[in-house]
Order: C-alpha cells, then sequence, then structure tokens
C-alpha cells in the first residue's frame, strides 16, 4: 500500500446529507475532503460555494481541499479562506496573466496551501514557471464540471513532467479515477488522487478508499 494521499469529491455525496458523508469519509481513512465549486461559467455546472464550506469546516476534521472551477478566481479568494479552506486551487485558464497575483493572495493567507490546475488541453510548459511557487499541482484528467467520467490517460502523463520540474510541489489528479487508473497515477509518481463517483458509489466506502492507495 502506498501513502498517496486520497480526497474523496463530495460532488457525488449525497448533498441533503453532507455531515453524515463528512464522518463516513473520516470513518474510512480519507486524508482530505476534495470541495468542487462551480460557478456556471468557467465550467457549465453550478454547484457549491463559501458558506457551505464554512459549514462543513465546523464538522470536518480533515483538510478541506477546495478546488475553485470559477472565472475571476480573486474575487472570491477571502471568502473561501475565511470560510476554512486548507488547501485552494484556482485554474491557470481563469487566470492568465494574472496568475502570479493570484497565487500570491492566496498565500497572504498564511496557513492555507496554494493550488493552480490544468485543463486537459493545458500542457505543463504553459505552467512551468508558476510550478516552484505553488504548494500543489492539479492535473485534471477528465473536461472538469461533472463527475462519473472518463479518465483521460494521456492528462495523467502530465504527472511526470510536473516531477521532473520540481521534486517538492505535490501533484494531485482529478476526474475518472478507480482502483485502475489509479495505479496508473501512483506508476507515474502522483502524490495525491480525487475520486467521487468511485468512492461514493461504492457498497464498501473504506475498501473504496484503500484500493486506491
Ligand atoms: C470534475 C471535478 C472532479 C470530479 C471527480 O469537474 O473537478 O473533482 O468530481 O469526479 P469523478 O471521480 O467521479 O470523476
Ligand atoms: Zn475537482
Amino acid at each position: 500500500m502506498s501513502n498517496v494521499i486520497v480526497a474523496p469529491s463530495i460532488l457525488s455525496s449525497d448533498f441533503a446529507n453532507l455531515e453524515t458523508e463528512i464522518k463516513r469519509l473520516e470513518n474510512s481513512a480519507a486524508d482530505w475532503v476534495h470541495v468542487d465549486v462551480m460557478d456556471g461559467h468557467f465550467v457549465p455546472n453550478l454547484t457549491i460555494g463559501a458558506p457551505v464550506v464554512k459549514a462543513l469546516n465546523k464538522v470536518c476534521s480533515i483538510p478541506l481541499d477546495v478546488h475553485l472551477m470559477i472565472e475571476n478566481p480573486e474575487k472570491y479568494i477571502k471568502d473561501f479562506a475565511l470560510a476554512g479552506s486548507d488547501i485552494i486551487t484556482f485554474h491557470y485558464e481563469a487566470t492568465k496573466e494574472k496568475t502570479l497575483e493570484v497565487i500570491n493572495l492566496i498565500k497572504s493567507y498564511v496557513d492555507i496551501k496554494v493550488g493552480l490546475s490544468i485543463k486537459p488541453k493545458t500542457s505543463v510548459k504553459e505552467i512551468e514557471e508558476f510550478i516552484p511557487l505553488v504548494d500543489l499541482i492539479l492535473i485534471m484528467t477528465v473536461e472538469p464540471g461533472f463527475g462519473g467520467q472518463k479518465f483521460m490517460q494521456d492528462c495523467a502523463d502530465k504527472i511526470k513532467e510536473v516531477k521532473a520540474i520540481s521534486k517538492d510541489v505535490i501533484v494531485e489528479v482529478d476526474g475518472g479515477i478507480n482502483n485502475i487508473t489509479a495505479k496508473y497515477c501512483r506508476d507515474l509518481g502522483v502524490d495525491a488522487m480525487v475520486a467521487g463517483n468511485y468512492v461514493f458509489s461504492s457498497d464498501n466506502m473504506k475498501e473504496a478508499i484503500a484500493s486506491l492507495r
């Protein structure tokens, strides 16, 4: 068993019973809780915002890994920081020339880790200069927007490219992770994995999470 971090995405959880779902994750040895924030603009779907993160923070004892799939993330960093996020990851495609500014804004909250994410069509080359400046790189292995999509293997190959640039940065993958695709990512040296559908549709959450490691 590896010590890869498993971050189940509550996008596939029962939204009417979030506290119960968080407890189930904690009791199943999840490392982080992944929170998918979507704005209906950057991605064609709407999910949850900072007030929900604040509520989750009250009942959650493991880190909240907040994935912002939103335009103009700089407008909302403060809200998500004060809500109790432990990691805030935003998308390079949403910031481009203001990427450094947003990294520094998140860094101004000293206890919060900063993550930068890329969609499937964005190359590692495009974000190379930012890799040494962040704590985490989130490689999307599906087009962001929805849970339960098929894993894109060629995107996972970016794990090696990022690792070649920095040994220190946490490399996380997101999208289509199950016991088989997880092994593919582990073999490439991934540090953390998000899994929504696979974890929440299983009959035994603890076993499902363990199978990813
Ligand atoms: C996709 C989200 C993912 C998603 C993963 O836009 O960022 O976190 O919930 O879901 P699965 O594991 O079902 O592909
Ligand atoms: Zn995500």
